[in-house]
């Protein structure tokens, strides 16, 4: 039997913790915002300890959400559901399409695909239940989407910041040091070294870093070293939070542009950044890549499309420095306005206007 329970939480329009007894399924499904369009967030799968830290989890990433969507100019709304389970043991067919029962009832208000902890495979079963849940429907797809979109993304998020900090795009012997590489940061690397940067990769996966130095040119530094490497550009690639009260005053780079979500621990250090003189490109507008192949996922925009949207970072990139070199305020702060008034203006424009 499914159990919907809905908790009224300010600032989001809608929460459902969904319980079922027979799969053991229990989960939470957040919306933030439908301001733009139905809220668009992937399902994580994590043993949370308690339901207080699965809910804090996904109140955060549907509102974090929101905030990409509207950034990447796309009519897309905020939202996040979270499994609480172990993804290496509580999965089962049954409770993936219990899942997807419940992804239905929304009834396309809220559409979903993986996330941490969930794969590509699951949301194929979950989609057996709701048109609802998207998932990559070839086998080149998912590469191309989550590391190069993202890479091409963050690229031209660099090439932006180039420009500002100093004085040209042109990246052809700009140093770029990139911690982690992954599915992104290999990409990344990849596409600077193509572009003629100096590049140098540091990754706790030592045999990885090894590999990928090897295979694009650049240099190997170690991982406690790469936030204070000599270098114009920091790309962090890997975890949140490493724009921090330890980090920053080790910092020697001009830039901070990379892939990683939730780069600043808290807000105050995009203005500690910003009182430095080091460009900060908001992680959430650099990072939209992968979110902007969801058109593509949904049949909505073919590859070039969503190519030439991702491409168009740079020039959303380039409105938030205008913007916190207008208003003196960090590029943090600066993204953050131009989301809150257009979501403002969607608002103005959806409410029905007075009869005389
Ligand atoms: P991944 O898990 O494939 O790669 C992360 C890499 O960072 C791993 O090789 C890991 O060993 C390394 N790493 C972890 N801690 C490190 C440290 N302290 N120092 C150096 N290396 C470290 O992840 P992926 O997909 O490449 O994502 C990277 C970041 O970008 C994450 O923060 C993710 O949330 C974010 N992101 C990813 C998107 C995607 O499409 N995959 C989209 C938007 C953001």
């Amino acid at each position: 039997m499914q159990h919907l329970e809905t908790l009224h939480i300010a600032g989001h329009e809608e929460v459902v913790v969904c319980r079922d007894d027979q799969t053991g399924l229990q989960a939470i499904i957040a919306i933030h915002d439908t301001t733009l369009g139905p809220a668009v967030g992937g399902t994580r799968m994590r043993p949370y300890p308690d339901r207080e830290s699965a809910l804090a989890d996904v109140l955060r990433l549907s509102r974090a959400m929101t905030y990409k969507a509207a950034a990447a100019e796309l009519d897309f709304g905020g939202g996040k559901a979270v499994i609480l389970g172990d993804p290496q043991r509580d999965k089962s067919e049954a409770l993936l399409r219990s899942f997807g029962r419940f992804v239905d009832r929304f009834g396309g208000r809220f559409m979903t695909g993986e996330d941490v902890g969930t794969t590509a495979a699951d949301m194929e079963i979950a989609a057996r239940e709701t048109p609802h849940v998207v998932y990559p429907r070839d086998e080149l797809r998912d590469k191309w989407q989550t590391g190069f979109l993202t890479a091409y993304g963050v690229l031209h998020g660099i090439r932006c910041c180039a420009r500002t900090a100093l004085g040209s795009e042109r990246l052809e012997g700009v140093a770029v040091a990139l911690q982690g590489v992954g599915k992104v940061g290999e990409e990344l690397a990849r596409m600077l070294a193509a572009d003629g940067a100096r590049v140098a990769v540091a990754d706790l996966d030592e045999r990885r870093a090894a590999e990928v130095a090897a295979r694009y040119g650049a240099q190997l530094i170690a991982p406690d070293r790469v936030s204070d490497a000599e270098a114009e550009v920091f790309a962090p690639c890997a975890l949140g939070g490493v724009l921090n009260d330890q980090t920053i005053p080790r910092l020697r780079c001009r830039i901070v542009a990379g892939a990683a979500n939730n780069q600043l621990e808290h807000d105050r250090h995009g203005a500690e950044l910003w009182r430095r003189g080091i460009l900060y490109a908001p992680d959430y507008v650099i990072n939209a890549g992968g979110l902007i192949s969801a058109l593509y996922e949904m049949a909505l925009a073919d590859r070039q499309t969503v190519m030439a949207r991702t491409a168009g970072i740079e020039a959303r990139l380039r409105l938030v420095f205008d913007r916190s070199h207008r208003d003196a305020i960090p590029t943090n702060e600066a993204a953050d306005r131009l989301v809150e008034e257009r979501l403002r203006a969607a608002r103005e424009r959806s409410r029905p206007t007075a009869t005389p």
